[in-house]
């Protein structure tokens, strides 16, 4: 590719992109991007958990997420008790520590870890391990001995390797471990391809169509050590249309009944994995969860009626869904520059205290976010705004299109929404850069859960320093 004059084609003009509406007042918050306690107040501050943001970054410094203690806990309770009948495992790869682990056991629900760290948080919390789903489609002989003294409810597998080495690890230590096999149903679910898991050209699961699947339930109910619990399919992330689970519960469930009636085996159990989207901006359009759970009963229910077998105890693992709303992130604005585009239109680039290194997703997803003035009112004409980061790269970008205050500058707060999900766990050091802490909020207090990191930390690893 031959470097070019930039022109038309890198410009949307002033208007941003198609989805994105002028809003009438720059400092509206959109209530279905936000946590529930977020509200602007007298002098138009962003408050979460009825703490001013202003007064939590006098506390804990710049930039921060925000977590409100409140929002995770009833959305937690929402699918608990929208899916009544089913066991909701909180997927922790969205985001975990032990504070949250605490809240999602006294909310009632289980939790999915996919890593020896997250088993270990999960334990350090107190977690009971027999509510513990374990995944991950490269699990070691020691991280599987691990999760089988712990104790741990139930090992997702995930290759032919896995079985072997499973059995070997129950033949070990005399123990039992309970198991899912996990299949990919050959579904395209209609979702960045980075998070799309179900379709047949993966890494994840065992394949329904190549016989795999059948061939690994025969091999789990065989080996000696292994209880077979059922299937388990996970199709994917950030996803809104219910059709996608529908084609994937009828492959996996065929599949099912194929096992009952070839092998006489009625697994109990089967697992419809997460993936509920949420909404980033006001283009996104989520269920909720009552509307999930009667959607989804009413597909594996309709599924076994055809197929003659009894529906077996479901369950579900929504991580996004859960976390992804309940957090924001905080920063301070430090620099603001307006670049030219076609046509006379222009961009105000705001940069920020932080960036791709803690949210990697417009990055590498192409993601989009939403923002808002945190520290006062404006009354400035909008302009078509892009929140960038302070790393030494173009791609940084926080938040690609949203209009923010024609007057905004140095030393304002921006809040992003939505930053809940895989931004905290998925953030890095890039340029050596601090990531930042988690504070809870909740009834005018605020509490950092996950501390700020230190310059200490960053060379604690660095055996030469
Ligand atoms: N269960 C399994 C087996 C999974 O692999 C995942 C997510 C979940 C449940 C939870 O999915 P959720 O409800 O949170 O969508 N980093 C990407 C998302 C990767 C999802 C990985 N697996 C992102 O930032 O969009």
């Amino acid at each position: 590719m031959h470097a070019h004059e930039a022109g038309w084609a890198h410009a949307e003009g002033a208007r941003g992109p198609s989805w994105l509406r002028l809003p009438s007042d720059v400092n509206h918050l959109e209530p279905l991007l936000w946590s529930s306690t977020a509200r602007k107040n007298a002098v138009g501050a962003l408050e979460v958990g009825g703490v001013d943001l202003r007064d939590l970054v006098a506390e804990h410094g710049s930039p921060a997420y925000v977590l409100d203690e409140a929002d995770f806990r009833s959305r937690a309770r929402a699918f608990r008790e929208a899916f009544e009948d089913y066991d909701v495992y909180y997927a922790g790869k969205a985001f975990l520590c032990t504070t949250v682990a605490r809240w999602v056991a006294q909310e009632g629900l289980s939790l999915d870890v996919c890593s020896p760290g997250e088993l270990t948080v999960a334990l350090r919390a107190g977690f009971d391990p027999r509510r513990i789903g374990h995944h991950g489609n490269n699990k070691s002989t020691p991280e599987l001995r691990a999760a089988v003294e712990a104790g741990v409810g139930r090992i997702v597998v995930d290759s032919f390797q896995e079985i072997d080495r499973l059995t070997e690890v129950t033949r070990e230590t005399g123990r039992t471990a309970c198991v899912m096999v996990r299949v990919t149903a050959g579904v395209e679910a209609h979702t960045h391809e980075y998070i799309a898991t179900a379709h047949e050209d993966q890494k994840f699961g065992f394949s329904i169509s190549s016989g795999d699947a059948l061939e690994a339930v025969r091999r789990v109910q065989q080996a000696a050590g292994l209880e077979l619990l059922g299937l388990h399919s996970h199709i994917g992330s950030q996803i809104f249309d219910t059709s996608g689970f529908e084609v994937a519960a009828r492959r996996v469930l065929t599949l099912h009944a194929q096992v009952s009636r070839e092998l006489g085996v009625t697994m109990p159990e089967l697992d419809l994995g997460g993936g509920f989207g949420i909404a980033y901006t006001t283009q996104d359009d989520p269920s909720d969860p009552a509307q999930l759970a009667t959607e989804l009963t009413k597909i594996v229910e309709h599924e076994c009626r055809a197929l003659d077998v009894p529906v077996p105890s479901l369950s579900i693992e929504p991580g996004r869904a859960i976390v992804g709303p309940s957090m924001c992130t905080v920063y301070e604005v430090g620099t603001v520059k307006e670049v030219g585009l076609d046509a006379g239109a222009s961009r105000t680039y705001v940069s920020v205290d932080g960036g791709m290194s803690d949210n990697i997703r417009t990055a590498l997803y192409d993601a989009d976010y939403s923002c808002t003035i945190a520290s006062r009112r404006s009354d400035a004409v909008p302009v078509l705004g892009r929140v960038v980061g302070k790393h030494c790269e173009a791609g940084d970008i926080v938040v690609k299109d949203e209009f923010v205050p024609g007057d905004i500058a140095p030393g304002d707060l921006l809040a992003v929404a939505g930053t809940g999900a895989y931004c905290r766990s998925m953030a890095s050091n890039y340029n050596h850069v601090l990531r930042p802490p988690v504070v809870a909020v909740s009834e005018g207090a605020s509490t950092v859960v996950v501390r700020r990191e230190t310059e200490e930390d960053l060379l604690r690893t660095d055996v030469g320093a």
